[in-house]
């Protein structure tokens, strides 16, 4: 075990400027402003242009991210994209990336963790460099959920957004960046969230087309129990990991899908609303994106400052589930 620490050293997001609100919804959907506000706290969402991919949106919070840490693209050893929306089957969303950003010296990989996916993918490239393998590496999660998401259904139409966030790590000074960490999953759960065409299992037909299969299939109540369980546990685990107490965190940064979700894991935590970080309003669940964007909201609007004690947690699809504890260095 070395002793290195690593952690965030710059941050970025991009959101794309169409916005949908729940009013627009109601032209599409069997659905009210009131009943969605109230039930998942989202009021709008952003939505991809038609001529925009999930790596178009990836490379410009990578670029943001890049500028943030004060490094050039070429000084990126290994760029890890976290998306359930790849622009392809293959290649990698992340090789898309790294030929936009011209990273000549990094290697480059997805990670399909769903929503808890920017977690998953921060935790795997700290190690390259905890190791001593890599230097930098960047991690981005990135979304165009709107591209599977069903409008005319009315239990996942409302829910999603698009958007990406990007984060740089480096080595950080000795107790700043990533504490403790707790990563799980449970694959018995796969049913309850999926996209069940477009996959070797079911290949696309002319016939899932039809059937809509190409888009988010989601069991909203089983999801919503096994959230708000799973939030309250992995936080705990990754706190423990890092010798700290929920008294301990300065704020809680959840996956954004549902503000009573959020609620309810704030609760079992014994964390105030004032330490949670919530944008669920204004750009709806953006899977993989939400995290590194609730993020860089809070840093760059001065909410967090170096030496707060952050949790990041997320939860979805697979089923999964990831939490990481920082020391704020940047
Ligand atoms: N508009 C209006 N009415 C609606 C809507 C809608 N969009 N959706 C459901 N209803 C109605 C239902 O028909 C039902 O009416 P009934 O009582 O007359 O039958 C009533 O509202 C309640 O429906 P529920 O499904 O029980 O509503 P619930 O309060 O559970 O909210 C929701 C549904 C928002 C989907 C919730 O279950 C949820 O947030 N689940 C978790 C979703 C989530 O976090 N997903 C994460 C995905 S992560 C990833 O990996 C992509």
């Amino acid at each position: 075990m070395n002793n290195k620490y690593v952690g965030i050293i710059g941050l970025g997001a991009y959101v794309p400027e169409k916005i949908m609100t729940n009013k627009d919804l109601e032209q599409v959907m069997d659905t009210s402003d009131e009943w969605i506000v109230e039930r998942t706290g989202i009021r709008e969402r952003h939505v991809a242009a038609e001529n925009e991919a999930t790596s178009d949106l990836a490379t410009k919070a990578a670029q943001k991210a890049l500028e943030d840490a004060n490094i050039t693209a070429a000084e990126i050893d290994l760029i890890i994209v976290a998306t359930g929306t790849a622009d392809m089957a293959f290649p990698a969303t992340a090789c898309l990336v790294q030929d936009n950003l011209k990273a000549i010296n990094a290697a480059a990989f997805d990670v399909s963790a769903a929503c808890s996916g920017f977690i998953y993918a921060l935790v795997t490239g700290s190690q390259f460099i905890k190791a001593g393998v890599y230097r930098k590496v960047l991690v981005i999660g990135a979304e165009t959920l709107s591209r599977i998401t069903d409008w005319s259904d009315r239990k996942t139409g409302m829910l999603f957004g698009d958007g990406a966030g990007a984060a740089v790590l480096g080595e950080t000074p000795e107790g700043y960046g990533i504490l403790g960490v707790d990563l799980g999953s449970n694959g018995s759960g796969a049913e309850l969230l999926k996209v069940p065409a477009g996959g070797s299992r079911n290949p696309a037909t002319a016939e899932t087309v039809l059937q809509r299969q190409h888009y988010i299939q989601m069991d909203g109540n089983e999801v919503f129990k096994f959230a708000v369980k799973i939030m309250g546990e992995t936080t705990s685990k990754a706190l423990q990991n890092a010798n700290l107490t929920p008294v301990d965190v300065t704020y809680l940064v959840p996956h954004q899908a549902n503000i009573r979700i959020i609620k309810s894991a704030a609760k079992r935590l014994g964390l105030p609303m004032e330490k949670v970080v919530v944008n669920v309003d204004k750009y709806g669940n953006t899977s993989a994106a939400s995290v590194p964007i609730a993020l860089d909201e809070a840093v760059k609007s001065g909410v967090i400052k170096p030496g707060d004690i952050i949790a990041l947690v997320g939860f979805g699809g697979g089923l999964t589930w990831a939490s990481s504890i920082m020391k704020w260095y940047k």
